[in-house]
């Protein structure tokens, strides 16, 4: 059976004709190609009022209830509009746009790809006033792109007041409050309780990979800063350099993507945080998805003895990478910037300065991956509707 549609096709509905092939359901499109649906996943695909949506999650249709060898009796096709009739009575309806995305070819949404970078970071950052960002959507949605393509992008002109810091940060998502508090002072002093208060080097890391979830995104506000006496920003895109290793010495990516890494933080009496993951997370296609890694949080690693050595060698290459200056964007931070990065891809640092000389505070605060990206998604269908679905890179996940 060939339905066609009512009203004459336009270039505006991209199917033209379905076709009922039993367990299967033949797709024409208007512009020539062809595309098949599985009949079962089109019932399951049924979103009206007594199925629910599963946007909302106010859903009442599950897998289980739909028959494994459900038929459709009659097919209607409207201009934006396609009515199925099924075999136990149920109509659903579903939009020509909907059909024709998914049988395009059935891989569904693009992944994004994100793009990236080593020391020429300089020329391609995103640069975006705190004005701006505060007040405008649009601005706020031109830095979240940022943050998706690099991973890390800059505010300007942040007033030094812990309120415009909350204000900023909050436009990205709900702020994330850990046993560091809400927000977090970084200030050099003699009796630092962590590394980021003493005024030694450090190498670039990801911020407390000890946690089963590690902070998502984090923003680092430059109150006063250590100019012309070090404290030089390090920033490391993770991606590039585990790209990198997958190049040039593969069976050590390969153990960093398998080989359980434990990283630990413990205050006595007070806290003690110990998690086992992967340094270098892949997703289902081997795509890397996000990078856990701080070498000052490498609790002794646990290994068979023909296997610890090849461990460690990777933790060393990895190390190595993030060292190099090459791989590494260096930045003075100035007093009103915000340097805004996504902690389970992008690595900080910093060199070491002059406590004598200058007193560093920074101000820091962490969102959550996922309400970022919600956030990005909520504003792309407004201004971007083509960007809206894509996946996204899902962090440090395994
Ligand atoms: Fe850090």
């Amino acid at each position: 059976m060939l339905v066609t549609p009512r009203h004459s096709s336009t270039n505006e509905w991209p199917v033209r004709a379905i076709r009922n092939e039993g367990d299967r359901i033949a797709v024409d499109l208007d512009n020539g190609s062809q595309g098949r649906l599985s009949t079962r996943w089109l019932r399951l695909a049924c979103e009206c009022d007594v199925c629910g949506d599963t946007a909302s999650g106010k859903r009442w249709l599950t897998p289980a209830g739909v028959p494994a060898r459900v038929q459709a009796t009659a097919l209607d096709v409207s201009a934006a509009e396609v009515s199925v009739f099924w075999d136990d009575g149920h109509v659903s309806r579903y939009g020509s746009d909907f059909l024709a995305g998914h049988a395009g070819g059935g891989s569904g949404p693009a992944r994004f790809r994100p793009q990236l970078w080593s020391s020429d970071l300089g020329g391609k950052l995103g640069r975006f006033a705190f004005d701006a960002v505060v007040e405008e959507d649009k601005a706020l949605f031109g830095s979240l792109r940022a943050l998706r393509d690099h991973g890390i992008a800059m505010l300007t002109g942040v007033p030094a007041d812990p309120e415009a810091t909350v204000r900023v940060a909050g436009r990205y998502g709900p702020i994330r409050e850990t046993s560091y508090g809400k927000v977090f002072d970084l200030i050099s002093r003699p009796d630092a309780r962590v590394a980021g208060e003493t005024a030694r080097a450090q190498i670039p890391h990801t911020d407390e990979p000890f946690r089963y979830s590690p902070p998502g995104f984090i923003f680092f506000h430059a109150i006063r800063t250590g100019a012309g006496s070090g404290g030089t920003s390090l920033m490391v895109d993770g991606f590039h350099v585990a790209e990198t290793m997958r190049t040039s010495t593969p069976e050590l990516f390969d153990l960093l993507t398998r080989h359980g890494v434990t990283f630990q933080r413990e205050h006595a009496g007070e806290v003690f945080f110990s998690a086992e993951a992967h340094v270098i997370s892949l997703d289902a296609s081997g795509a890397v998805t996000g990078i856990r890694y701080n070498d000052r949080c490498l609790a002794p690693q646990t290994a068979p003895l023909d296997r610890i050595d090849g461990l460690i060698e990777a933790l060393a290459e990895l190390t190595r990478l993030i060292r190099d200056p090459q791989n590494q964007f260096q930045h003075q931070l100035q007093p009103g910037e915000v340097l805004v990065f996504d902690n389970q891809r992008v690595m900080h640092g910093r060199s070491a300065f002059d406590p004598t000389l200058a007193v560093r505070h920074l101000r820091s605060c962490n969102i959550d991956r996922d309400g970022v990206h919600s956030v990005f998604r909520t504003l792309a269908r407004r201004f971007a509707p083509q960007e809206a679905e894509a996946v996204f890179y899902q962090g440090a996940i395994f």
